[in-house]
């Protein structure tokens, strides 16, 4: 199983958590359109299916995501109607539409109302998409709407100490590094470490003024 870095719980199991519905059979509530210079940040729409399709598993993004490179199969038309469902039942993930077609995925998770804070995950599924200032933008987008809408205090994440290019990215959109943790994962027989970092809403506010 590929464990998505950026994605986990970094709260305790005491604190008051707001879980999103993602496996509710109900209709998805609405969720907001955001937009950057070039990227628009929006629900899914069926043709999305064929783009995660054509953009396929590129053992890169599956070694940056904390997947094993070594076990990836190539993507299956089932997969992706799976990964198209677990979207549309979650609002609080975004496909990212960039030149025409869905090019990743951003998507706050672990909601904690008590301590108004959540943890953030980004996905650029194909290489050619990569360090052009697409991921800083999504990201600056959720942030926006994080600090704006959500009225959170705190948005954190994890990520791999080897993937420089994500912490360059999380850097330029406000991120702090905040620690890491030794060796906290095991893929493919190696021990990595994970980098902590987080944004508070004033430090978004003092890096993009209202
Ligand atoms: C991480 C990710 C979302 C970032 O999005 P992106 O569009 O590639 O990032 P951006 O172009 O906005 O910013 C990346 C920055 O890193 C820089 N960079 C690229 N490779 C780098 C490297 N090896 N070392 C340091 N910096 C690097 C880029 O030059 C750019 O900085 P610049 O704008 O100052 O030139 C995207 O690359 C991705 O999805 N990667 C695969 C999956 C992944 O890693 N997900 C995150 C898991 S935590």
């Amino acid at each position: 199983m590929v464990r998505f870095f950026g994605s986990d719980p970094l709260s305790t199991a005491s604190r008051s958590r707001v879980p999103v519905p993602a496996k509710s059979s109900r209709a998805a509530p609405a969720r907001p359109t955001l937009e950057g210079p070039r990227v628009t940040l929006r629900a899914p729409i069926p043709t999305d299916k064929q783009d995660r399709l054509a953009h396929g598993r590129d053992p890169e993004f599956r070694r940056m995501a904390g997947g094993d490179p070594a076990t990836s199969p190539p993507l299956t038309p089932d997969e992706v109607d799976s990964w198209y469902e677990g979207l549309r039942r979650d609002p609080l993930q975004w496909v990212i539409e960039a030149e025409g077609r869905c090019i990743g995925t951003a998507r706050l998770r672990h909601v904690d109302v008590g301590n108004r804070s959540a943890t953030y995950a980004i996905g650029i599924f194909h290489p050619r998409f990569w360090s052009r200032g697409y991921g800083t933008e999504a990201t600056l987008a959720v942030l926006g709407h994080a600090f704006g809408k959500m009225g959170l205090h705190r948005v954190a994440l994890r990520v791999l100490e080897f993937n420089r290019r994500a912490i360059a990215c999380y850097e330029k959109c406000g991120f702090v590094r905040e620690g890491i943790q030794r060796d906290g994962v095991r893929i493919g027989g190696e021990w990595l470490s994970e980098v902590l970092m987080a944004i508070l809403d004033h430090e978004y506010r003092s890096r993009v003024p209202r």
